[in-house]
């Protein structure tokens, strides 16, 4: 039993290069009497072009996960690779640049900047970039057509519907053609209609390759990712990869 796991650890790690993302045993604590042990032990590899959905009922850790994966906080142990290269030892300011080229956030709540445009706030993807402001524009327009929005490019956010305005937000995440999306309940704020035409967009960019990571705690949306992980209680309880 051992010697199995074993090798299949090692099989997981061989070859980095396939990978867009490893977690290999993360641990994360938060200090506190008794201190909160949100995750232990995940480990956990997805390759470009997968399309995984983590689940986990409300306190399972995905917000801590979420963070994890992002680079957005360091684990407390174990290691985190994006595109194969290892986190642990990178400066703040590494990884901020790190997380501006190879992660692209999307979030419940949108986050759209409201005094801007739809192509105004898709171009804000790219600030980081080193492009210029026309070449910005013009991608970001190329984008939103994309999306389903080429005819919403000058509308500011409170003129467009949730649904719309998460359109832009996953133009956003996608512009500077990050090694994976990475998104956060992104349909915890739509209707009905609108979470299902997001998830065909989510389907349509991962059959082009992009490679997509959606955390949620809604099993019906869950059910029909093609890879499912399970969170419980800060630990993976089931991957569909591995079984
Ligand atoms: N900043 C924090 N300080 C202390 N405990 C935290 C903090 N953030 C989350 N937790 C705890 O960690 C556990 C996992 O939380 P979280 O990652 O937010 O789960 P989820 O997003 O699945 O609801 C919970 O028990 C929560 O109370
Ligand atoms: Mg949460």
């Amino acid at each position: 039993m051992m010697q199995s796991s074993t090798s299949l650890e090692q099989s997981l790690f061989d070859s980095s290069e396939e990978f867009a993302l490893q977690l290999r045993q993360v641990t994360k604590s938060y200090d506190g009497t008794p201190p909160v042990h949100a995750l232990s032990d995940v480990t956990i590899s997805v390759k470009h072009g997968e399309f995984v959905g983590i689940v986990g009922a409300s306190g399972s850790g995905k917000s801590t996960l979420l963070h994890v994966i992002g680079t957005l906080a360091r684990p407390t142990s174990g290691s985190v690779f994006i595109n194969g290269m290892n986190t642990d030892g990178m400066s703040d300011g590494a990884l901020s640049g790190l997380r501006s080229r190879d992660v692209g956030f999307v979030f419940q709540e949108f986050f759209l900047i409201s005094g801007l445009s739809a192509v105004q706030n898709v171009a804000n993807g790219l600030l980081y970039s080193g492009v210029s402001e026309a070449e910005r524009l013009r991608r970001s327009e190329i984008m939103l057509d994309k999306v389903g929005l080429a005819h919403r490019l000058t509308h500011m956010p409170n003129e467009m519907s949730g649904g719309e305005q998460q359109r832009v937000a996953v133009a956003r995440a996608l512009v500077h053609e990050p090694s994976f999306v990475l998104a956060d309940e992104p349909t915890g704020n739509l209707d009905s209609r609108s979470t299902e035409s997001l998830m065909e967009l989510f389907y349509s960019l991962n059959r082009e390759g992009t490679t997509i990571i959606i955390i949620t705690h809604d099993r019906e949306v869950a059910e029909r990712f093609p890879r499912q992980v399970l969170l419980k209680d800060g630990k993976i309880e089931t991957d569909s990869a591995l079984s």
